[in-house]
């Protein structure tokens, strides 16, 4: 053991997790882990039939109608400080690590980038990617400040819009009472819809419009081939993801940094090559 390392007891470990259980309490259907957040030991992050577990005994699992499709196979056994001392954490260089007893890691997805604002998502066809760093976020402030707890309720609406397709006119992305969507008249607006408030918006105003999210994570409101509003921020060619958040800003990040490659051969047919994103334009829709 390294002399720096020190251990620490189990007092102090379930002061830490009862701390990180607060500052996290996810919500049954959550399936984008932002950095500085954990998954502790019983959470999972959920996409439909798509579970990403930290089990008790250390492993971090992703099942697929019940079916076991992927592991971190970091299985720890100990006698003094096994389960429940573990958990993985999604760190500010874009790493998601699975570490026990807060010091020791366990298994690393070992892609490393510079500093900045990731996300974690396991999308809807059950593929774990990790993108970032965030490439811009919506003004408004955030609803609820750092460390905002996610009330233990069931999410089963989409909040994530991946690049290379639409939002359309009548369609909304909703997180909670946060919701994102266009105006009969154009305006891409952010509400509450538990204070009727509007959050943030465009002020764009046409006839027909649709919001897209480019490969380079450009975000832009169009008028047919038209623009008529844009986030302004591009960045390498890639794929991307605009997220309504929990504290009710809509932030995109990417090009995707990491993905479990073992899932990807077996979802070949719904992700064609990156190079191919920007001729698949597909009319995105939700219920
Ligand atoms: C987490 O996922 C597992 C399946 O991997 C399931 O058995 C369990 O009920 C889920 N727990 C929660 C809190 O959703
Ligand atoms: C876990 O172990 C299996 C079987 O050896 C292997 O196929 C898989 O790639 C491993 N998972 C990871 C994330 O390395
Ligand atoms: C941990 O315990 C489980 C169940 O007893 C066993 O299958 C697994 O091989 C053990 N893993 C290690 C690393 O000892
Ligand atoms: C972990 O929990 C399981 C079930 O609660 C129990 O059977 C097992 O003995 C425990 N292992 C350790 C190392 O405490
Ligand atoms: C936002 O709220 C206003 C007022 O309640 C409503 O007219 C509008 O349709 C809402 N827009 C979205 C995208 O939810």
């Amino acid at each position: 053991m390294a002399p720096f390392l020190t251990p620490i007891s189990t007092t102090q470990f379930f002061f830490f997790l009862a701390l990180m259980t607060f500052l996290l309490n996810l919500a049954t259907g959550d399936y984008v882990l932002y950095n500085g957040e954990v998954l502790m030991p019983g959470q999972n992050l959920t996409n439909g039939p798509h579970h990403l577990s930290m089990q008790p005994n250390c492993d971090l699992v992703l099942h697929h109608s019940g079916k076991l499709v992927w592991t971190t196979n970091s299985t720890f056994n100990s006698s003094s400080n096994g389960n429940g001392s573990c958990y993985a954490a999604l760190k500010q260089n874009g790493e998601l690590v699975v570490r026990r007893d807060v010091h020791y890691i366990l298994w690393t997805s070992a892609k490393k980038a510079k500093k900045g604002k990731y996300a974690l998502v396991l999308d809807s066809t059950g593929r774990l990617g990790i993108y970032g760093s965030r490439r811009w976020v919506s003004n408004n402030p955030k609803e609820h400040g750092p460390g905002a707890t996610r009330p233990g309720s069931t999410i089963d609406t989409e909040y994530v819009l991946h690049s290379g397709k639409r939002l359309l006119m009548g369609k909304t992305l909703k997180y909670r009472e946060y919701e994102l969507g266009l105006s009969k008249y154009c305006n891409l607006v952010i509400n509450s819809t538990r204070s009727g408030k509007t959050l943030w918006q465009t002020n764009t105003k046409a006839a027909t419009c649709f919001l897209e999210l480019e490969n380079n994570g450009e975000l832009m409101v169009k008028h047919g081939s038209q623009r008529i509003w844009s986030s302004n921020r591009k960045g390498d060619k890639g794929r991307y993801i605009a997220v309504l958040r929990f504290d009710g800003r809509f932030a995109v990040y990417g090009p995707i940094l990491w993905f479990n490659a073992k899932f990807d051969d077996s979802t070949k047919n719904d992700y064609p090559p990156i190079d191919m994103i920007k001729e698949e334009i597909i009319t995105w829709e939700m219920d």
